[in-house]
């Protein structure tokens, strides 16, 4: 059985359309953003604080090493930024079938528009932020991806059941 991981932009739903991916599959769903809090006792926007991205972008490498070595079979999303490490996205490949929930910038925008969570969009002009970070890694989810799913107006069931329509002729 392949892990079903699950990629895209901050606030595409990775984290909601996982958790209803995990219930109606009954798969254990993994986070790693989650994961990586769990293991340092920090929260991500603690990490950016006080050890910088880079360090929280080697925390995402080591956490995909770990995953590969765990029972397969389980649903994973991934941190925004996760796939534009190269070696990550390698990683990704052989950790299973990569799904790219695909978003428009103005609906992460209205989505996210009183979010404090991520240090990446914080200060300044948001929406510039989200255009700018959306050019510059659009082709690297693609290029990761097996599945690409455009997400804007769909329910986290729609979603889901495309996804489960396409693993079932996997
Ligand atoms: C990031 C996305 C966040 C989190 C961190 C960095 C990014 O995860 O890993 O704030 O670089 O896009 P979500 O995509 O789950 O918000």
């Amino acid at each position: 059985m392949k892990n079903i991981i699950l990629t895209g932009f901050m606030g595409c739903g990775k984290t909601s359309v996982g958790i209803r991916l995990s219930y109606r599959m009954r798969r254990t769903m993994t986070d790693t953003d989650k994961k990586i809090e769990r293991l340092y006792h920090m929260s991500v926007p603690e990490i950016f604080e006080k050890l910088g991205e880079e360090a929280f972008r080697d925390m995402e490498t080591q956490c995909l090493e770990k995953l590969l070595e765990e029972p397969k079979g389980q649903i994973i999303a991934v941190g925004g930024g996760l796939p534009v490490r190269g070696c990550n996205r390698r990683l990704l490949k052989k950790l299973g079938w990569v799904v790219y929930l695909r978003i428009k910038p103005e609906t992460v925008c209205s989505r996210l528009a009183g979010d404090t969570s991520r240090p990446l969009l914080q200060g300044g002009d948001k929406e510039e932020k989200v255009r700018m970070l959306m050019e510059k890694r659009a082709f690297l989810y693609e290029e990761a991806a097996d599945l690409i799913i455009d997400v804007d107006e769909k329910t986290i069931d729609v979603i889901a059941d495309e996804i489960l329509e396409k693993v079932e002729g996997e």
